[in-house]
């Protein structure tokens, strides 16, 4: 689609911001690189320089020190390191600029992901005496990872290194070899000396053999304008705006692309046509928008639009996927699980969903693939995972911001990954958990199934007296684990008795024969990898332990549901008891049958005090302790 003048115009006028992400360690200097460029840029306030030459002088420094104009958490100034992501702006009369500057000891990763997410550049500091570490590969390959199109690497301290071209010159070579393996579309390198301000805003009188230009000015006049994504419009609805009967509208930012009045959309996932009838933006109504404005739309049809659906145009879909495969960064001391849920924040919506594999991990410094289980921090490799609801997504590489998602922790609430999806058209050559799994046919395994399934088989096995409540508990547990996107199932009496077992009666040794049976049913479907809950009245110790044995200790749990016999009695669901007491049905447990209570259930659970719902959550409790479910 062609893009008119006006949208260039306005294109141009965005450009003139620029957005980018520093990294490095303390010790390269880059709060110092920072201090200096506001301060020679003439980007700061008076008063802000008179608190720090007062600052300066109190830590015992008879010169201005920049490093302590950038710290704007005091803890830095405490401890001498910077500790998290600080956004600070400055403009010029080019340009304006946002600096996310991300920190340089262990969080580096996460802090570099997070600031760079929407950064047109990275700005990498390497200490001129130590040449290329290993942190600035990793920097390097991490911006090459989260797309941010150009590098340029600040070679600093050439003071102390006699201002030498060699030296400059053997960093560049090593860095630029490393970076022809990671794709990066433009990579610039400058000698600077932040501390003396060589090169940061005014041309070094140092190093006269350097042509480029000082810092500032490539970060001036460096073309950023054609980054942006026009071609795919894609529209994340964030809010439903209804303020009154007549109007409705859908907020949000359009992540990619151009949207005009009077075209025809699609709203996904329901893929129902209909077409643009207002934009609007801020105060104003505009003819079209685009990328990275926010806008509210409105439609002709009266659809049912929510927050976390998505516009856009019928002949340019994004993918609509629920497994997908991405680039994961991980950025948690907890190492990543496969057997546990995670949430995923995409665009505006949060799913649920879990790695089924890792395919490979990344070592940063040799760019080699590493075979692996899991990603532990700062640890970056291609997984997959399983979504419970669809996403709509585009390649990262196509689109910065639909092909972005982050992890997180439910229970903690914490960022612990950021991903970048994959085109999962140009499959890896190598083989996925489902994959070798299929090709290894003879040696499938529980924990095969596990990986795949995402999920730790185990048999609960609810014994008590009839009317006790077992099934009841049963079938709620069942239903909430499914919620939660589990693959379980109810074995319980009366079930299998009408099929299975309808040749047996109620002797003690055709109860014995019933347990052993559906026990075996239960360990067959756990090596299918289902979790079972079996509601069987079992009232004989022995036949339990039969059970458990066949089932396998690891894999038990034994959970007794109890109400005294009186209440059951009461509560006499099939008039069973009524039926017992005449005499009508002969060998009833609790009447003329015997019930053996269990010695140390590893849950009991009294029905008389507890509610259904109070049941289930100390069913799933206990899962939990047991590490069955997280
Ligand atoms: S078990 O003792 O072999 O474990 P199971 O749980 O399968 O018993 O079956 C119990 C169900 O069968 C009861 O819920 C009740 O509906 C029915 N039933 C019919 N006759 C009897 C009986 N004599 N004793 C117990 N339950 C019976």
């Amino acid at each position: 689609m062609a893009v008119s003048i006006e949208q260039l115009i306005e294109q141009v006028s965005e450009s003139e911001l620029l957005r980018f992400v520093t990294a490095g360690s303390v010790d390269d200097g880059k709060s110092t690189l920072i201090g200096r460029l506001l301060h020679d840029a003439k980007a700061i306030y008076e008063d802000h320089l008179a608190s720090l030459d007062r600052d300066s002088r109190k830590a015992g420094r008879e010169y201005i020190d920049f490093a302590l104009l950038t710290d704007g958490l005091k803890a830095e100034r405490e401890q001498g390191i910077t500790i998290d992501v600080a956004y600070r702006h400055f403009a010029t009369p080019r340009r304006r600029f946002i600096i996310a500057d991300t920190p340089g000891h262990e969080q580096y990763t996460r802090n570099m992901a997070t600031g760079a997410s929407t950064a047109d550049l990275a700005l990498i500091l390497v200490d001129a005496r130590n040449g290329v570490t290993t942190q600035s590969r990793r920097h390097a390959f991490i911006a090459s990872l989260l797309g941010i199109p150009r590098i340029v690497v600040a070679v600093n301290k050439m003071d102390l290194v006699g201002w030498s071209q060699n030296a400059f010159e053997a960093i560049r070579h090593e860095f630029g070899q490393f970076c022809t393996k990671l794709r990066i579309a433009d990579l610039e390198f400058i000698p600077i000396s932040a501390l003396k301000g060589d090169n940061v805003v005014h041309r070094s009188e140092n190093m006269p053999w350097y042509q480029g230009p000082p810092l500032l000015s490539y970060l001036e006049t460096v073309h950023i304008a054609s980054d942006q994504n026009l071609i795919d419009f894609r529209f994340p609805v964030q809010y439903v705006l209804r303020p009154s009967s007549d109007f409705r509208g859908y907020a949000g930012t359009i992540a990619s692309g151009v949207v005009r009045l009077g075209e025809e959309v699609v709203v996904l996932p329901s893929r129902r046509l209909t077409t643009i009838t207002r934009i609007q933006k801020g105060f104003e109504e505009v003819d079209y928008a685009f990328a990275p404005q926010s806008v509210t739309l409105c439609v002709a049809d009266d659809l049912d639009i929510s927050r976390g659906d998505m516009i856009a145009h019928p002949a340019n879909v994004p993918w609509i996927a629920r497994d997908i495969e991405a680039m994961l960064i991980w950025l948690h001391e907890e190492p990543m699980r496969l057997d546990r849920y995670y949430l995923v924040k995409h665009t505006t919506s949060v799913v649920r969903g879990r790695f089924t594999d890792v395919m490979y991990r990344i070592d940063p410094d040799t760019l080699h693939r590493q075979e692996a289980k899991a990603l532990a921090l700062n640890e970056m490799g291609r997984v997959c995972m399983h979504l419970f609801r669809p996403i709509m997504c585009d390649e990262y590489a196509r689109n910065r911001s639909t092909g972005a998602f982050i992890v997180i922790d439910p229970i903690t609430n914490f960022t612990v990954g950021c991903g970048m999806i994959i085109d999962r058209s140009h499959p890896y050559t190598g083989s996925t958990a489902a994959q070798r799994v299929a090709l290894h046919q003879e040696q499938i395994t529980v924990e095969d199934r596990s990986l795949v399934l995402g999920q730790k088989p185990v048999t609960i096995w609810m014994t008590g007296l009839s009317g006790s409540g077992k099934s009841t508990i049963a079938y709620a547990v069942e239903k909430r684990l499914l919620a939660d996107g589990r693959a379980c199932f109810v074995l319980d009496g009366d079930k299998v008795r009408q099929g299975l077992n309808k040749d047996l009666g109620f002797s003690p040794s055709d109860r014995s024969e019933n347990i052993r049976r559906v026990a075996e049913v239960a360990r067959l479907m756990n090596e299918a990898g289902l979790v079972v809950l079996v509601s069987l009245i079992s009232p004989f110790r022995k036949d339990r332990e039969n059970a458990r044995s066949i089932i396998g200790g690891d894999r038990f749990l034994e959970i007794f549901v109890h109400a005294p016999i009186e209440t059951c009695e009461e509560r006499d669901p099939k008039g069973l008891y009524a039926k017992a007491r005449q005499g009508l049905i002969p060998e009833f447990t609790g009447v003329s049958s015997p019930y053996e209570e269990p010695d140390q259930p590893d849950l009991k659970l009294d029905t008389t005090q507890l509610s259904v719902d109070a049941c289930v959550e100390a069913i799933i409790g206990l899962l939990r302790e047991k590490r069955i479910l997280e």
